[in-house]
């Protein structure tokens, strides 16, 4: 029988689409076994001051479709320091929890481990738009955002066509290229600037001077966030010097973090809020639940996180030998070696049939 009375939920981080409907499934999962859920608002900030309320199976009605958090969200400094830690640990004795899910990214996972460090046993759900948890393939959130930019980009394309004219597109993803990779491919974007691939722009302005030649009216290229603030703007103006095509820049932004999630969200993040659930309730801790080819799984947040860090160059394999077996290390290499693969796949396709 589980030792559980009581559970806590929060969302921490940047709200994505699908955070409501794996709180959703946290509640009705955990009061369908018994156990009591409190709603712990503002991230951890909220867990800090005791922003905390009872949530019933009818606190989590009609928010299956909307965006956004019910429980809002916080970027909280005072959580990385040991006092403010501390002071969370309390208020979770004051309160009654007795372990937490938390929504999020890996901001969040740090976060959900050293909370499991201190006592308090902790599992993490991945929420965010971005898709940057290497050890998932698709965050809760990331779906929704990629069917906005779509949307967004196909009305600038129809403004394009009527001006024949070309609009540099930046989309958020933080460090991640997915968004822009993917929806570059989705909106038929004459060019996808990622951090990840080097980028001619000279090559570029010859295939749209030869294309305009040829009777294209309008041209789309999609910009990732990671290659800086400053990059989508100037490029729409050297865009223009070079090629004489009228050229607007759009960033899209914060936009494309709200609204409704799409089918695909709400099912996985429902999916993952009941796994969860189950895994805690098992009395595992320290996971991160992850999608992986159509199935739900659990993975060891610390894991997750070295995972990131050789993923993205944080860390090389060497620091990660005091830590993890040759063994785990050879597992992280070949998954980060099929993540480039799959991102230069997906590149090289674009390239070949969007002219
Ligand atoms: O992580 C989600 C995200 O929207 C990123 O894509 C972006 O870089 C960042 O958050 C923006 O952060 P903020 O909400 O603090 O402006």
């Amino acid at each position: 029988m589980t030792k559980f009375k009581r559970i806590g939920v929060l969302t921490s981080g940047g709200d994505a689409p699908g955070m409501n409907d794996a709180v959703r499934a946290v509640v009705r999962a955990a009061i369908a076994n018994g156990v009591e859920v409190m709603g712990i608002y503002r991230g951890y900030s909220g867990l800090i001051d005791g922003d905390i309320h009872q949530l019933d199976v009818h606190s989590v009605c009609n928010v299956i479709n909307r965006g956004g958090t019910i429980l809002y969200s916080d970027r909280c400094p005072a959580f990385m320091t040991e006092e403010g830690r501390l002071e969370a640990v309390e208020t979770c004795r004051r309160f009654g929890i007795d372990g937490i899910i938390a929504i999020g990214g890996d901001g969040t996972f740090r976060g959900a481990t050293a909370l499991t460090a201190l006592g308090v046993p902790c599992i993490g759900l991945p929420g965010t738009i971005d898709n940057d948890i290497t050890s998932t393939d698709s965050t809760i959130g990331y779906d929704t955002a990629m069917n906005t930019v779509v949307e967004l980009v196909d009305k600038l394309r129809d403004t394009c066509e009527s001006h024949a004219r070309c609009n540099v597109v930046e989309v958020m993803g933080r460090g991640a290229c997915d968004i822009a990779l993917n929806t570059g491919i989705a909106t038929g974007a004459t060019a996808i600037v990622i951090s990840e691939i080097p980028f001619s722009e000279e090559e570029l302005f010859e295939k749209m001077k030869r294309s305009r030649k040829l009777g294209k009216r309008n041209f789309i290229i999609i910009v990732s966030e990671a290659m800086g603030k400053e990059y989508g703007p100037a490029l729409t103006k050297r865009i223009e010097a070079a090629t004489g095509i009228e050229t607007r820049f759009a960033r899209l932004a914060h936009i494309v973090r709200g609204g409704n999630p799409t089918l695909a969200d709400r099912v996985m993040a429902t999916e993952m809020g009941v796994f969860a659930v189950d895994e805690l309730l098992r009395g595992n801790s320290n996971l991160v639940i992850c999608s992986r080819r159509g199935k739900v799984v659990a993975t060891e947040i610390r894991y997750a996180l070295a995972l990131d860090d050789l993923y993205k160059g944080f860390k090389t394999r060497e620091d990660l030998q005091a830590e993890f077996s040759e063994w785990e290390i050879e597992r992280m290499e070949i998954e980060v070696e099929a993540r480039h693969i799959y991102v230069k796949n997906l590149y090289n396709i674009a390239e070949t049939v969007n002219i």
